[in-house]
């Protein structure tokens, strides 16, 4: 049996003193993508945030294993080193730093080095950007001047792209996304899975009509901090028809 890229068991999670995730049973193997849905509040950010090893975020039992190491005390820079990415939330007093500098700052980060060829960077960008179907102006973009969730989800899509990480995690922004935004993340998702094979994905959303495009293999439900149902991609279309409660209760109850 080959080791999963990531895999967790019975992970209990707290924050501020409370139980956020209850007990997690989660195993995703290189090359495929996984799609976490759930009501409001279940904890599916919390959960993408404890593999990234955000600091508010305690295990306080299971683990958290990453390509067979027990990463659950590793800092978010050796997770991010050793190949985890979730995209970077850039601070919002950040100014005057452009879509393609903060770029070659996330690359130099993520790959330990102190400097990044800027035209490297560029050449790579816009041939990414030209594939995904990204107007080139975004590139220049400065990162504070009012990014729309959709603007945000062409960045991190950028972000994955460039860094082709061994895993990467996508959560939905706070704000809606548009069917172009949608499109720019299906595509982006299933276009650097195509380039890199190996790459696991695991996709925050609650949009079916991203996983229509997407086609994730297996599609997990979270409600209250555990994973309820796990199915396959048509698991998101019984949601979409029936919402979350009725599998809340077992069929007969
Ligand atoms: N740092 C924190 N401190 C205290 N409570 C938190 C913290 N982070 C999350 N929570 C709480 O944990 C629960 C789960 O939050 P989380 O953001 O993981 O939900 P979610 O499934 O991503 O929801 P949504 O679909 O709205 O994005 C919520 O009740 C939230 O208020
Ligand atoms: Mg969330």
């Amino acid at each position: 049996m080959t080791t999963p890229l990531l895999e967790l068991r019975n992970l209990h999670v707290e924050a501020d003193g409370a139980a956020i995730l209850r007990g997690v049973d989660l195993v995703v193997n290189a090359g495929e993508v996984h799609a976490l849905m759930g009501p409001n509040g279940a904890g599916k950010s919390t959960l993408a945030n404890v593999i990234m090893g955000h600091p508010g975020y305690v295990i306080t039992e299971g683990s958290l294993r990453f390509q067979g190491e027990d990463i659950a005390n590793w800092t978010p820079d050796e997770r991010a080193r050793a190949g985890v990415f979730l995209a970077f939330q850039y601070p919002e007093s950040i100014s005057g730093v452009s879509v393609v500098q903060f770029l070659r700052q996330a690359i130099a980060s993520c790959k330990g080095l102190d400097e990044l060829s800027i035209l490297e960077v560029r050449l790579d960008l816009m041939e990414w950007m030209d594939r995904l179907g990204m107007d080139p102006a975004f590139a220049e973009r400065h990162l504070n001047e009012g990014f729309s969730g959709g603007e945000r989800k062409r960045n991190e899509v950028l972000q994955m792209a460039l860094l082709a990480p061994a895993l990467a995690l996508l959560d939905e922004t706070d704000s809606g996304l548009d069917i172009d935004a949608l499109r720019i993340v299906a595509r982006g998702v299933r276009t650097v899975r195509d380039e890199h094979p190996d790459m696991g994905v695991l996709v925050v959303t609650h949009y079916v009509k991203l996983l229509e495009e997407i086609k994730p293999d297996r599609v997990h439900v979270l409600i209250d901090g555990r994973i309820d149902t796990s199915g396959d991609a048509s698991l998101a279309q019984t949601i979409e028809e029936r919402g979350y409660d009725e599998l809340r209760r077992p069929v007969g109850l």
